[in-house]
């Protein structure tokens, strides 16, 4: 059973009408960058919860999450309108494997998300540790349209912190603009775009993939690297080349 304890809301920052940061203070334990926690309401007498991927580095007095709202769900509608100071509740203990421990040494770390589900790499970024094992470090947002492109100062912060480490790829999917990657990962991957953008190539010998979000990108990306790269699934029995994380 989850050990439940009492939230409280410091900032809800709407990055656009359905995006938001959740900004709670809370007595929980120490987690480990990439992992996620639940947060719950309790909504006409039962507790209502859901898995949120920490933003922000362990240690930091604010805990931050980042959402998007989904329509007709059941929780994202009513975090989203929580006022400063309303109550909440988190679980105390965080969860996961996502995190910079289970992958090996390589030259360069691919981080690849869809959406709200950067989240991971923005904690684990903050935090710098263990990122001397990797040369070079590609983070990747696919997003719908630019305007879904949130954190775009702290990334530039990162980018300025990890000079010739990081490099950041952003994709949109339903406009095109000069910026950005058109289309989805697997198929960017597939025609070799993302790689060209980066002048890097996803191979089983310098590359590690982390892939975090939208299950049709993560399946769909695991099959292609593993049919055509010769990249195996990171498991703890057996070291691989691709570590990922599900959101639904
Ligand atoms: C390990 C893990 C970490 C997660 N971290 C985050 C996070 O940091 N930020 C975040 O916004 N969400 C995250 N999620 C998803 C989150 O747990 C909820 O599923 C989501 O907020 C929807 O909750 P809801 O009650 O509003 O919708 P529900 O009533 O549960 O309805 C969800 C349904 O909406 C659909 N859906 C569409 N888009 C999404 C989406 N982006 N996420 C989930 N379902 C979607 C799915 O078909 C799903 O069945 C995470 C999930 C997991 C498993
Ligand atoms: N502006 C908005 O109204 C808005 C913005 C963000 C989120 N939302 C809501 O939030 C929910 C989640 O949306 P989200 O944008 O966070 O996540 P999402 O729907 O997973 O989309 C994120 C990115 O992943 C792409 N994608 C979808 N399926 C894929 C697949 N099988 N393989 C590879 N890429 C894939 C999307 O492209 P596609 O363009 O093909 O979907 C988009 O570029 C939705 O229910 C949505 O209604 C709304």
């Amino acid at each position: 059973m989850s050990d439940w304890v009492d939230a409280r809301v410091h900032e809800i920052k709407n990055w656009t009408d359905v995006l938001f940061s959740l900004r709670i203070k809370a007595p929980i334990d120490s987690f480990i960058a990439g992992q996620f926690t639940k947060i719950a309401l309790d909504l006409n007498s039962k507790r209502i919860q859901r898995a949120y991927s920490y933003v922000n580095a362990p240690n930091d007095e604010i805990l931050e999450f980042y959402l998007t709202m989904v329509p007709g769900g059941k929780l994202t509608p009513n975090l989203h309108r929580l006022k400063p100071g309303e109550k909440l509740m988190i679980t105390k203990k965080a969860s996961g494997s996502f995190v910079l421990d289970s992958i090996p040494k390589c030259k360069t770390l691919w981080m690849l998300s869809t959406g709200t589900a950067i989240g991971p790499y923005l904690s684990i970024l903050q935090h710098g540790k263990d990122l001397d094992r990797f040369d070079k470090i590609i983070l990747v947002h696919a997003v719908r349209y630019s305007t879904d492109l949130s954190f775009s100062n702290l990334i530039n912060k990162l980018k300025d912190k990890y000079v010739k480490k990081l490099h950041f790829q952003t994709i949109v999917s339903r406009e095109k603009n000069y910026y950005s990657l058109y289309g989805h990962i697997p198929d960017l991957i597939s025609n070799g775009e993302l790689e060209n953008a980066i002048k890097l190539t996803i191979d089983s010998d310098s590359s590690h993939v982390m892939l975090c979000g939208n299950p049709g990108m993560v399946n769909d990306t695991k099959k292609l690297l593993t049919n055509t790269r010769g990249m195996s699934i990171n498991l703890k029995a057996s070291p691989g080349h691709i570590t990922s994380e599900n959101y639904w």
